[in-house]
């Protein structure tokens, strides 16, 4: 089939400006947690922006290496949510889950009926990344709306960002035991947390 007169070109032009929304308002969160001083909270929201730009350089290269220098036409829903960051939370969740679980394995779908199956793979792994999303902001909303996002029920490593210390533990540290910094600063390793994401 054609690239250019295909659906693929289209939905890889919906998923690019998707992502780069989604790039957009996850910085945006992380200016939000800085500003509540959850400094893991926008150390998590940054990464995941950082990937979601890397997704939205994967489709822009699809269609210029496919079609060469265009323009393509879009009616597409994109979302406006509260900036605030419950409820930011929760929704770009929501976001994560049907662009992993509905859209991208659709548009996977109908790149492999059109025959192009490289776009189909990468619609399949960037679906994939799309649930340790969801997984990783399910986590932080539900910690944040509870106000205890450093507590868990069997022992997991808490790491200082600023200094580096490490320890085994349910709960985590007011201050820092060896640099005093805040609660804050202390990041989780989702990799032990999601199954999802244990080969990350
Ligand atoms: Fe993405
Ligand atoms: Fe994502």
């Amino acid at each position: 089939m054609n690239f250019n007169e295909s659906q693929t070109k289209v939905n890889l032009a919906k998923s690019f400006a998707a992502e780069c929304q989604a790039g957009a308002r996850y910085q945006f969160m992380a200016t939000q947690a800085q500003l509540e001083n959850f400094v893991f909270v926008k150390d998590t929201m940054k990464m995941i922006a950082k990937n979601e730009m890397a997704h939205a350089k994967l489709f822009y290269d699809y269609i210029v290496d496919k079609s060469g220098e265009c323009k393509v036409m879009l009616e597409a829903d994109y979302p406006y949510v509260d900036p605030a960051l419950e409820t930011s939370l929760l929704s770009e969740r929501k976001i994560e889950e049907e662009e992993a679980d509905s859209l991208y394995p659709d548009f996977a779908k109908v790149a492999r009926d059109e025959g192009f199956f490289d776009v189909a793979e990468s619609f399949e792994l960037v679906a994939k990344v799309e649930s340790t999303h969801a997984e990783i902001l399910g986590y932080i909303y539900d910690g944040y709306k509870k106000n205890n996002l450093y507590k868990s029920k069997n022992k997991i490593a808490y790491r200082c960002s600023n200094c580096g210390h490490i320890e085994c533990r349910t709960e985590g540290w007011k201050k820092c035991p060896l640099c005093s910094i805040d609660m804050g600063y202390i990041a989780i390793d989702f990799g032990e947390i999601f199954e999802s994401a244990a080969c990350f």
